[in-house]
């Protein structure tokens, strides 16, 4: 099975997503009042997400981007977190701010969580997606901000992939039944 873009319902609206990006970035102006903040996009997922959270962000920021994948063969997650491409500055002492698309398993939140407080000594540590599928939970993690819950349902859209397409979508859509294919962080 494969999702066709004229299948796709639209669950969450630009106009939506745009509004809930701003409530939250007024939560983080108003937790980090004006300390520098070093923002890290989770890709390549969370792409569209980090570009309109961080223009609504007040403080001095700087932008890292890093590279993960927890893919199989489905629509479902391997349940192995591959780091892909993870270079990074030193952040030990910084206000680090993860961005990410969504939290399904939880794997990759956890292990970004891990890798951060192994590797650094941050001076804060927020994770941040714009959805959290709770239903779907493998480990026990919670992201600090989040946009909106979704329940067991596949999503595309607006950075989320299905095999690589419709990341570009204004919009985040789904499709009633599961479909089988990749998707790739
Ligand atoms: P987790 O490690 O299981 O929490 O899932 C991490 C990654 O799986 C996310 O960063 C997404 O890239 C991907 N993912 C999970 N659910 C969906 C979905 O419904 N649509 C597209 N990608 C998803
Ligand atoms: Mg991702």
């Amino acid at each position: 099975m494969e999702i066709k873009i004229e299948d796709l319902k639209v669950l969450f609206s630009e106009e939506q997503l745009q509004t809930r990006i701003k409530e939250l970035a007024d939560e983080m102006n108003k937790f980090y009042n004006g300390e520098e903040v070093i923002a890290i996009c989770v890709l390549k997922g969370a792409v569209m997400f980090a570009v309109d959270l961080v223009k609504n962000l007040d403080m001095p920021l700087k932008m890292e981007f890093i590279r993960l994948s927890s893919y199989g063969s489905s629509t479902t997650t391997s349940g192995k977190v591959n780091a892909v491409d993870i270079q990074l500055p030193d952040l030990n002492d910084k206000n680090v701010l993860i961005i990410e698309d969504i939290v399904d398993t939880g794997l990759t939140a956890k292990f970004l969580i891990d890798f951060m407080h192994c590797n650094f000594h941050v001076k804060s540590l927020k994770f941040c997606s714009l959805l959290d599928k709770k239903i779907t939970r493998k480990v026990d993690v919670e992201p600090d901000y989040y946009g909106f819950e979704v329940d067991d349902k596949f999503v595309v859209g607006y950075g989320l992939d299905y095999d690589g397409l419709y990341r570009n979508l204004r919009y985040i859509g789904y499709k009633g039944s599961s479909p089988d294919g990749d998707y790739q962080g």
